[in-house]
């Protein structure tokens, strides 16, 4: 049991300082470090006062798209005679990206705590925290938390003696991907076939049973009690570059690195610094090929771009990529682009809902031409229509699913556009050939 790669940046860590620590698993544990003394101090305070503070943070959603979380709080009306929610997206399906499930395990009063303080925020008197399905152990560690917090009074109709009422729930997610969109989420809380919903309205205005809902990622959450702790000036004090991405982010780093893991840094931290010291850089021999630096759904970096890249939001756009849920898949030279390309493929087909047109045939036409490209039977023609595909598959949609699937192919083929030409001319992967 451990956690062996939690590397902290600069400054102290703000997520991971207790992962690893078993007594912080306790709510004993858990107040001996200092937990929910943030959550006493939001119950005396207003509502709107919270969210300022949430606001003046910074502070943006971790969950993919670094949303404003403060500016998303405001959204919600207090005072209009309605059930407000407040979701946590603890879904966490985004191929390569595996740091929500870590913040579960190790510090799930954090999360409970975060949860608490922003069902709050927004007036909601009810939070559920959506938890994917396979996740045994981050569901007994939030499950025993929400137990303890229940049993100490510190949740309930009289959360911490106020007379305020806060209850969170667990639901168990059943494996599905698109359940992690958001409006998906709600539909699969409900009880209905997980499809996101066409918006507007948005969540905060018609959301969970018809309702005003909040939805925020398990990271986003869990960072909320020190911010309100500690201030929003010392919140916004961890920033390397732009100031428009402040805090700290974890990063989960995995393939071909010598130390993959989990690991904080502050935003705006160097990417090359990052991948080579932090994560000690390629495994002995080889050489960097490619990098996707936020999950499968986002564009692919050549490691050119990537060693010029800025770990914040701002950074990884302005060299070709995005952010994304910071899931850091690495490739090396022994790699094969057009086989990966095509795995993720494979997956946005196995996961797309088959509401859109565009997403439903989309998907499985490019998984089809991937594979073939790569079993030797492409032809340069497939290039084009893989790219028209692509573009008919971005923006298109009720969700981004199917441009997620477009991404890593539409920058895989403009950055890596030899390897395809060399398995169509050469009828095999030039690896095989190789190593024939
Ligand atoms: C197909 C799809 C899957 C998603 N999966 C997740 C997920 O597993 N976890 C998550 O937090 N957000 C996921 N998102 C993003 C959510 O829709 C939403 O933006 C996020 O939960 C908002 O929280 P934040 O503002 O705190 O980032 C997904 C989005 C899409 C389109």
């Amino acid at each position: 049991m451990g956690f062996p790669h939690a590397i902290h940046a600069r400054e102290e860590a703000v997520l991971s300082r207790h992962f690893g620590d078993a007594d912080a698993l306790s709510l004993d544990g858990w107040k001996k470090r200092g937990g929910y003394k943030a959550l006493e101090m939001a119950l005396a305070m207003e509502p709107a006062a919270i969210v300022n503070v949430l606001k003046d943070s910074g502070l943006r959603g971790r969950g993919g798209a670094g949303f404003p979380t403060g500016l998303k709080w405001s959204f919600m009306k207090p005072g209009d005679g309605k059930p407000h929610y407040l979701c946590c997206n603890a879904d966490e399906s985004e191929p390569g990206t595996f740091k929500d499930r870590e913040i579960m395990r190790w510090t799930p009063h954090a999360l409970v705590e975060g949860c608490a303080i922003g069902s709050y925020a927004i007036g909601a008197e009810t939070c559920y925290i959506y938890i994917r399905g396979e996740f045994s152990e981050p569901l007994r560690a939030v499950g025993n938390a929400l137990r303890e917090a229940y049993d100490a009074g510190v949740l309930g109709s009289n959360a911490m003696g106020t007379g305020k009422t806060v209850n969170i729930y667990i639901h168990k997610g059943a494996g599905a991907y698109i359940c992690g969109e958001e409006t998906a989420l709600m539909n699969s809380i409900e009880g209905r076939r997980g499809n996101p919903r066409i918006k507007p309205p948005f969540p905060a205005v018609a959301g969970l049973f018809g309702q005003p809902t909040t939805i925020n990622n398990v990271e986003t959450l869990a960072a909320v009690p020190q911010i309100l702790v500690n201030g929003a000036e010392w919140y916004k004090k961890f920033c390397l570059s732009n100031p428009k991405s402040t805090g700290t982010k974890l990063f989960s780093v995995c393939g071909n690195i010598a130390k993959p893991g989990n690991y904080e840094v502050v935003l705006g931290f160097p990417f090359k610094e990052f991948l080579y010291d932090m994560c000690g850089g390629p495994l002995p021999g080889r050489k960097f090929k490619a990098i996707v630096p936020g999950g499968a759904s986002v564009p692919i970096q050549t490691p050119e771009e990537a060693e010029a890249t800025l770990m914040d939001y701002e950074g990884f756009v302005a060299q070709g990529s995005m952010l994304g849920s910071g899931g850091v898949i690495v490739f090396d030279d022994t790699q094969c682009m057009v086989k990966l390309i095509g795995r993720f493929a494979r997956f946005f087909a196995h996961e797309s809902c088959a509401q859109c047109t565009q997403c439903r045939e989309g998907t499985a036409w490019v998984t089809k031409i991937l594979e073939r490209i790569e079993a030797g039977g492409g032809t340069m023609q497939d290039l084009d229509t893989l790219l028209e595909l692509s573009e008919n598959m971005t923006g298109k949609t009720i969700c981004v699913l199917s441009d997620s699937c477009a991404a890593p192919i539409v920058s895989g083929i403009k950055k890596f556009r030899h390897e395809f030409e060399a398995h169509i001319t050469g009828k095999q992967c030039p690896l095989r050939t190789a190593a024939a």
